[in-house]
């Protein structure tokens, strides 16, 4: 899917040369586990993409910060895995349930350890900059992961408040990596911030995604439960445009497969999926997804650079939202 393998061969080669320690092996197999899992490492893509935009030299340079950002990804769905009760990451076993909590709290821990130590790595001069943007995105992913969880118990909630939501527990991230490498790639100030929405637009349509792929994904291939976030309650764009539309007669069968707590997990997630079905609902979570990223791309457009040099961005993003995992 990912186009740029060259990309992706120098940040595996980057990534094999960062190594821990043997032992205790119980903090650092945890670590060693999720990374050699993989996943699609996109954030650290578009962190060398970021720089290579402004300053094609430095993609090299951009190396410690994308592997920062991955690091502190990974360590994010560690803990989002216990937060989230998930069985399964990358199709295989959570780290919790692999282990067990306590180890996946601390071995989460150690791992955004290990992302500042990497953020470190980077020339000395951008270190304080990149530093700003990555803490900013750091505390504003934890805000946005403790507003999923408080929405798990609310009955009702806003579009409005479900985006901005999903721009903090998701979209920074993506945003704040391509300004980090914007920032080694020594763009001013205005590409910056144009290049930061772009990656915050695309990363609202990227979740909106996830929340489509969690309902519709095919479990051979997605790596994570099917129909985890009906199980959990989540405030999904599914659940939300839903509650929105749903008809005073079907409303509580809605509020019955919510707060049932005798219900199969198998039957509460087919008859939400009818109930999406009846809906339309997931042609219009599509929609909302189309529009963000008609937004992303006007953001990209917009940075004084020939388009052409954007053309990886482009085709990324997107690869991005159409993809089946
Ligand atoms: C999963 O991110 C967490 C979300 C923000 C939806 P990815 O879908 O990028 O996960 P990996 O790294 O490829 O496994
Ligand atoms: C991801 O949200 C946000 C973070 C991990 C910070 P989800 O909970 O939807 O991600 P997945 O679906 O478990 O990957
Ligand atoms: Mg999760
Ligand atoms: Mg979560
Ligand atoms: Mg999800």
């Amino acid at each position: 899917m990912f186009q740029n393998l060259a990309y992706a061969k120098r940040f595996q080669q980057h990534l094999e040369s960062t190594t821990f320690p043997e032992n205790p092996a119980h903090l650092y197999d945890p670590i060693r586990y999720i990374l050699a899992l993989a996943g699609k490492r996109i954030r650290p893509l578009l962190v060398l993409m970021g720089a290579e935009l402004f300053d094609k030299d430095t993609v090299e340079a951009a190396l410690p910060a994308s592997t920062a950002i991955e690091f502190f990804h990974n360590f994010s769905l560690i803990h989002d895995d216990i937060m989230d009760r998930a069985p399964l990451r990358r199709g295989e076993p959570t780290v919790h349930h692999k282990w067990d909590d306590t180890i996946a709290i601390l071995s989460g821990d150690a791992l955004l350890v290990k992302s500042y130590a990497e953020l470190a790595k980077c020339e000395a001069a951008k270190v304080a900059e990149l530093l700003h943007v990555f803490n900013k995105l750091a505390i504003e992913v934890c805000e946005g992961q403790q507003l999923d969880m408080d929405f798990e118990k609310l009955e009702r909630v806003q579009e409005e408040e479900y985006i901005q939501m999903i721009r903090l527990k998701t979209s920074v991230l993506l945003g704040g990596a391509l300004q980090m490498g914007a920032i080694i790639g020594h763009a001013d100030a205005e590409a910056q911030a144009l290049i930061y929405d772009f990656g915050v637009n695309l990363g609202i349509a990227f979740q909106l995604q996830d929340d489509i792929l969690d309902v519709y994904g095919d479990p051979e291939t997605f790596g994570k439960q099917v129909g985890g976030d009906i199980l959990s309650n989540k405030k999904t764009i599914l659940y939300i445009k839903l509650k929105e539309l749903i008809s005073e007669t079907d409303r509580p069968l809605l509020e019955d497969l919510l707060n049932s707590t005798t219900i199969a997990d198998a039957e509460k997630i087919e008859n939400m999926k009818a109930l999406y079905a009846k809906y339309t609902i997931k042609a219009l979570a599509d929609k909302r997804k189309e529009e963000f990223t008609a937004v992303a791309y006007e953001k990209l457009h917009a940075i004084k650079i020939a388009d052409e040099r954007k053309e990886p961005l482009f085709a990324l993003a997107d690869a991005l939202m159409h993809r089946e995992k």
